[in-house]
């Protein structure tokens, strides 16, 4: 699987397939135990910096405010915390969090503590960013919201991004290129490319016949593995 400088990809597959191992490799959380996972043609050793990594999970500090979690990537980096503290500043109002800096997190719902995680991860200038599952705790509003959202802070940045997710929906929408990963353990099954024109909003994206021919065209790909996927679990209960 290759990602060019730019792109965004969406990665989907069957429940425990390998998804997420993929991405701790790419993040050099993890190492391979056979094969390479090149960064920038480079093998990736160790925790590279300029990679962004969003969880499911809410990953902010409960402790720290808004501005404080915002600014904790710059400052770790080493950047001096007035120029940290207007960095932090400037992405909290792309994410209309300006009003909310000195609040914590369990002061804020669910979408804008990921808000605030979006900012906190756009802020290092990551070259790369790394989803899991980034939206997929959020009600079915927000997380439209937050598609649109990521997309908008997205275009212009020339970050490579991997998205990982269960909602075939969302990956088409998001994405240039959709993977299509094996029960597991997982290899790449399908690339398809998505030609729809940006910019997107995912509302409207999903309404467009194109959209529902490659959701079809996708969908019997992936399908076929879930199948698979799901026929081995029966296997192991029964
Ligand atoms: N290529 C592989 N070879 C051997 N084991 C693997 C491989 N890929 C993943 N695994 C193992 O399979 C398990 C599930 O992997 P992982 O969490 O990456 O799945 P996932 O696709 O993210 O699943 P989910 O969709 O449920 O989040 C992990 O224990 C992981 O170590
Ligand atoms: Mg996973």
């Amino acid at each position: 699987m290759t990602v060019d400088r730019g792109e965004f990809v969406a990665v989907v597959g069957p429940t425990g397939c390998g998804k997420s191992t993929t991405l701790t490799l790419v993040s050099g959380l993890e190492e391979p135990t056979e094969g390479d996972v090149l960064v920038g043609g480079e093998p990736v050793s160790g925790i590279a910096e300029d990679v962004g990594f969003v969880f499911q999970q809410d990953a902010v500090f409960p402790w720290r405010t808004v501005l404080s979690n915002v600014m904790a990537g710059p400052r770790f980096r080493g950047v001096p915390k007035q120029e940290a503290r207007e960095r932090a500043r400037q992405w909290l109002t792309r994410v209309g969090l300006e009003a909310f800096e000195d609040r914590y997190p369990h002061q804020l719902s669910g979408g804008q503590r990921k808000r605030v995680s979006l900012a906190a991860t756009f802020v290092n200038d990551p070259k790369i960013l790394l989803m899991d599952e980034p939206f997929s705790a959020l009600d079915v509003q927000t997380r439209a919201l937050m598609s649109d959202e990521l997309l908008d802070l997205w275009s212009g940045t020339g970050a490579s991004v991997v998205f990982v997710t269960h909602d075939l929906e969302e990956s088409i929408a998001l994405a240039d290129k959709v993977v299509v990963m094996t029960a597991g353990p997982a290899t790449v099954k399908e690339v398809f490319e998505i030609d729809l024109p940006r910019p997107r909003k995912v509302e409207q994206v999903r309404l467009q016949t194109e959209f529902t021919d490659i959701y079809r065209e996708i969908w019997s790909s992936l399908g076929e593995e879930v199948r698979i996927t799901r026929e081995r679990g029966a296997g192991h209960a029964a």
